[in-house]
């Protein structure tokens, strides 16, 4: 379950009382390792997924940033001039080694009782904070880049592309059996600007990838994407992460022949057993016996029952072909 670890559980909040620092939790690898166990003791789902942030690795290419508890991430210095871009620079893996041992230490935890998923921003999504210097609900800064300062917009998302290439072969090394891309503002381009801006650099992370790691699965995220899936699906990617507000049966036809993930409304966690025993099935069913992967169609959101969390993956268990 996309967010499978974080606020919703009592658990994770008891952690956050005594390490209230966001950073902290994120940073550190024996609470990210305790983090990421909670969902996987409490439910037992079939994937693991890393307690970490899209931003994470921003330190490790020259993106300094801090997390105001209303604002969410603020960078001091933004990229909007090619004078800008020197900041960058080759990715440091050792600003980001937490990473790699919580994975390897998670590996070992789980066993073979389910995979661990690994995972990145996209490089439009990251260049959003990076550009906009914190979060936005216009996106003015970076789309008015993208007519009026290319050169610059399309050279930033090149070098933030290696970079993650870089950071996602890493989690492959330290343990992690599948990577999601999420694109969660890839969604608020005109479709053909997503071809432009997002699409070509989501492949090229995936194209370096399949070349260093091949045979590792990867899925691709967009939040928003009713207007892209077609296009999503000419991805180099293994399996589309479909939101809700897609039908199961559409998504599938739309996607051709790429596995597909998803796609319960996260809300339906708010509505008790029957409604959610009632929506994993109907998903399941609309998505057939084979490449399907259960999940929601984007994170459990904060005050989601823990139990119908549980009972999502009672559900799912009880589910035969
Ligand atoms: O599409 C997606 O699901 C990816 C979503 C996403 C994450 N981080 C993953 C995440 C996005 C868009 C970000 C960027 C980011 N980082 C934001 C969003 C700001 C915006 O533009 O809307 C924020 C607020 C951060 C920093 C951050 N991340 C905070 C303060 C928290 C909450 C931590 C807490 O315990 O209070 C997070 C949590 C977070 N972001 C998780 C993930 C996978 C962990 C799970 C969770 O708490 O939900």
């Amino acid at each position: 379950m996309m967010r499978q670890a974080g606020r919703y559980m009592k658990e994770y909040r008891d952690v956050a009382v005594k390490h209230p620092s966001f950073r902290e939790r994120s940073e550190t690898t024996d609470l990210i390792c305790e983090i990421t166990l909670q969902p996987f003791r409490a439910f037992q789902p079939d994937g693991v997924i890393l307690f970490s942030d899209i931003l994470t690795p921003f330190p490790a290419f020259g993106i300094d940033f801090e997390i105001d508890d209303y604002k969410g991430p603020m960078l001091e210095k933004t990229i909007r001039s090619a004078e800008d871009l020197k900041m960058l620079h080759e990715v440091d893996l050792s600003k980001v080694e937490f990473v790699a041992d919580s994975l390897k230490i998670l590996r070992q935890e789980v066993g073979d009782e389910a995979a661990v998923l690994g995972f990145v921003g996209a490089p439009w999504t990251l260049c959003t904070y990076i550009v906009e210097g914190q979060s936005t609900s216009t996106y003015k800064t970076i789309k008015s880049m993208c007519f009026n300062n290319p050169e610059v917009l399309h050279k930033l998302l090149s070098a933030v592309a290696d970079a993650l290439a870089v950071y996602v072969g890493f989690q492959i090394d330290a343990g992690a059996q599948v990577i999601q891309v999420f694109d969660s503002w890839g969604g608020q381009l005109p479709p053909h600007m997503w071809e432009e801006w997002s699409k070509p650099y989501i492949e090229r992370v995936v194209r370096k990838v399949n070349q260093t790691h091949p045979g590792v699965p990867i899925t691709m995220y967009a939040n928003g994407s009713g207007g892209l899936l077609e296009r999503m699906a000419t991805l180099p990617v293994d399996t589309i992460g479909l939101d809700w507000t897609i039908d199961m049966e559409d998504g599938r036809r739309r996607v051709g022949d790429k596995a597909v993930q998803g796609n319960v409304d996260p809300v339906v966690l708010f509505a008790g057993e029957d409604a959610i025993e009632k929506a994993v099935r109907d998903v399941c069913r609309k998505a057939g016996p084979t490449g399907h992967i259960l999940n929601l169609g984007h994170g459990v959101l904060v005050g989601t029952p823990e139990e119908s969390v549980k009972h999502f993956f009672d559900v799912s268990k009880t589910i035969t072909y």
